[in-house]
């Protein structure tokens, strides 16, 4: 199995867009429908974002300072991204907030993974070679057995804390 961290990051790309398309189709009341995408939404983000923040983004960082400001730019987004999941975490799905709350997540993300995909991962990609991209997915997918599963977890928190005091 290719361990290639430009291949991981977007199988989770793909598995974050089937999620929000579950959202999506439920019916404007099926609320144990969209809670369980919202759920579903909330695990693979926090996850996603956990190994991004902690290995992909200062890895990448540190190895081609040519695409800092990408960085940069994409941990705000993250930081924006965090905001609305905390708030959602904490609604319950028929409230009147839930659906206009998750389409501006939606909205964000879905962005945010265009810029990645398009704009900075092909840098990454020309700029560090084949062997540099596995050792990095490896590190992925060990940051994935530790990672946070929900926003509540200490370590998704404070990955929110220091984003807003760094
Ligand atoms: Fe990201
Ligand atoms: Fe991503």
């Amino acid at each position: 199995m290719s361990t290639d961290a430009i291949v991981l990051l977007k199988n989770d790309h793909q598995e974050i867009r089937q999620a929000f398309a579950a959202f999506e189709k439920a019916g404007e009341k099926a609320y144990v429908a969209k809670g369980k995408a919202v759920d579903r939404i909330i695990e693979l983000l926090t996850v996603h974002t956990y190994i991004e923040n902690e290995v992909m983004y200062p890895r990448v960082r540190e190895l081609l300072p040519e695409v800092e400001d990408d960085v940069l730019e994409s941990y705000e987004e993250h930081h924006v991204a965090d905001v609305l999941v905390v708030e959602l975490a904490a609604l319950k799905p028929d409230s009147e907030r839930f659906t206009a709350k998750t389409t501006v997540l939606i909205e964000n993300v879905r962005h945010h993974m265009e810029e990645e995909e398009e704009e900075w991962f092909p840098k990454v990609r020309e700029g560090l070679s084949r062997k540099a991209l596995q050792e990095l997915g490896s590190e992925m997918l060990e940051a994935k057995k530790k990672a946070p599963r929900r926003p509540s977890q200490p370590s998704a928190l404070k990955k929110t804390i220091d984003a807003i005091i760094a």
